[in-house]
């Protein structure tokens, strides 16, 4: 997704990681949930987790921007894109641009979510993204927020101009904004944007907010 603030265009698909750099205390939450029907991964990526998805759930639907579902990226060592990797890969799975959300119906069990709250500078689309998520949830799922709020490799960013929960930062292939979402910071926007919070806690750099769709819809 591209974001474009005071004449400054953020790409936010350039933020993504590889597989190669999963976080194990992601991937241990996930193996621990066996047997799922429908899991949805919001912010997909470049499919840093689609494998541990695949092996823990029935079907699995990736959600990106077009730009990050389209572009010709390395996923797993080969040269292709989301759409057709997951096509090629992934039996059953679905692939839904951002931006054709609205038109998607289905309810899941399982959302997750990781490091994509703290890539979102805009506090409109923030607001849409987490309306969508608890759109999605089935009535009994659950949506998992994962962020990293102590991080080395954010410390750079702090020198950079203030915005919503971070800071915009130049670097060497332009902009980019991190905000820093603890778990109260994450705690306090699902509560305000109609979630119920059920669990969080930290592992490492990484924090992790449980929650589901709150009572009034
Ligand atoms: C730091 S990356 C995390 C990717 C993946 N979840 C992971 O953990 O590897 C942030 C991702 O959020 C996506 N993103 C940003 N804004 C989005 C939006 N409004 N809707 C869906 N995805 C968005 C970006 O394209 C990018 O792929």
């Amino acid at each position: 997704m591209h974001y474009i603030l005071n004449g400054i265009t953020i790409k936010s698909e350039n933020a993504a990681k590889p597989e190669a750099q999963a976080s194990k205390s992601v991937v241990n939450y996930l193996l621990d949930k066996k047997g799922i029907e429908r899991i949805l991964d919001f912010g997909c990526g470049k499919l840093r987790y689609s494998e541990t998805l695949n092996k823990i759930g029935v079907s699995v639907t990736y959600v990106d921007s077009r730009v990050q579902l389209t572009r010709l990226q390395t996923i797993k060592g080969t040269k292709t894109n989301v759409v057709k990797y997951v096509a090629d890969n992934y039996q059953g799975a679905l692939v839904v641009p951002f931006e054709e959300i609205d038109h998607h119906k289905e309810k899941y069990q399982l959302i997750t979510c990781t490091n994509v709250i703290s890539a979102i500078p805009c506090e409109e689309t923030l607001k849409k993204v987490l309306a969508k998520i608890n759109d999605l949830l089935d009535s009994d799922g659950c949506a998992v927020f994962v962020n990293q709020h102590r991080n080395s490799y954010f410390k750079r960013f702090l020198s950079g101009q203030k915005r919503l929960f971070g800071h915009i930062y130049k670097g060497k292939r332009g902009y980019s904004y991190y905000g820093i979402i603890t778990p109260d910071v994450m705690t306090k926007l699902l509560e305000c944007n109609g979630y119920k919070v059920l669990k969080s806690w930290t592992v490492g750099e990484s924090n992790f907010v449980e929650a589901s769709r709150g009572k009034k819809r």
